[in-house]
């Protein structure tokens, strides 16, 4: 019998969960949190097996997903380097997929094409967990992202959240707002230039949830008002035109003159990896949570999701 929303389930996109679910979601993560500092490990997951299967890179997601399987005693096949596997001689993602199927009782998966996570659950019974899907979307970031925020202030309700930089091609952008239109933050900023502004599908479902939000392309402007600084880097991999790319990668750095005209009680966010977004001296600020905080969060928000979908 079915124990929760998640168990046995995929996880293919933020647009599947209920407020319901994502409150399912911090709980878990908070016992995992406790787990972890009480015990370190512990072996409920002991037995089960989970593939990681990896067509783009990663460090974050890929280690924080192996170390949350490890911290709750399963075992896991690596495949990140896919150069080094079957797929470099041609095999489908399918067959991919149906051939771990027998090996493992869960796949995370991330590959550059929008939508593959959908085709890989197709094809098997075996829960599958979209790690990154091209573009399009990154669940999994989005609900340790919105736990981070939960966490830090209580509720991302009556928050000024403002996202900076890629926000065409940013997945974690996209889950987050999905994620955040099911609540009540007090505005939305977007910073972007013109070429990378949030797709309209987007703004569509913040206006649908009466949710306030403006676009801009000044970061400057919308500092003072933030409670939640997210940035992210320009995803050059998504460029067909490099050097659309080389002028538009640095376009905002958030240096440690810009965090003295945000408030004392906001924080910034960024998924990683940076490629210069974030000045090296803004690391220090108490302000600033995604080297610690934010990442550490991943491994409890991922322990949770393998806890919540794989019992029984
Ligand atoms: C992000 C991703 O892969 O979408 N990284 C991550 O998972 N933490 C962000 C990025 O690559 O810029």
């Amino acid at each position: 019998m079915k124990q929760n929303n998640f168990s046995g389930c995929d996880i293919l996109a933020s647009s599947q969960f209920t407020c319901d679910d994502i409150e399912t979601v911090i709980a878990k993560t908070r016992e995992m949190k406790d787990l972890v500092t009480a015990r370190g490990a512990s072996d409920e997951l002991h037995g089960k097996i989970m593939t990681a299967l990896f067509y783009e890179p990663s460090s974050r997601t890929f280690g924080s997903f192996v170390a949350a399987m490890q911290r709750l005693g399963g075992g896991f096949i690596p495949l990140q380097g896919v150069v080094y596997s079957s797929v470099a001689k041609g095999e489908t993602l399918e067959d991919t997929i149906r051939t771990f199927s027998n090996y493992s009782d869960i796949i995370v998966l991330r590959n550059p094409e929008v939508g593959a996570a959908e085709r890989a659950a197709k094809v098997t019974g075996v829960p599958i967990i979209n790690a990154g899907d091209g573009n399009h979307e990154h669940p999994t970031q989005s609900l340790l992202d919105f736990f981070t925020i939960t966490d830090h202030f209580g509720s991302v309700n009556d928050k000024t959240i403002t996202m900076v930089g890629d926000l065409l091609n940013g997945r974690t952008i996209h889950s987050l707002i999905t994620l955040l239109s099911l609540y009540k933050p007090k505005r939305i900023q977007f910073v972007a230039p013109t070429e990378l502004r949030i797709p309209s599908e987007y703004i569509l479902s913040l206006k649908e949830s009466g949710i306030e939000f403006v676009e801009t392309d000044v970061l400057d402007d919308v500092l003072a008002d933030t409670e939640v600084l997210y940035m992210t880097r320009v995803q050059k991999e998504r460029f067909g035109d490099l050097a659309m790319y080389e002028k538009l990668k640095t376009k905002y750095i958030l240096t440690h003159e810009l965090m003295g005209k945000l408030s004392p009680k906001a924080i910034v966010m960024h998924p990683f990896p940076r490629v210069g977004e974030i000045a090296l001296d803004v690391d220090n600020d108490a302000r600033s949570l995604y080297l610690t905080e934010q990442m550490k969060n991943g491994m409890y928000v991922r322990m949770a999701l393998l806890s919540l979908m794989l019992s029984e």
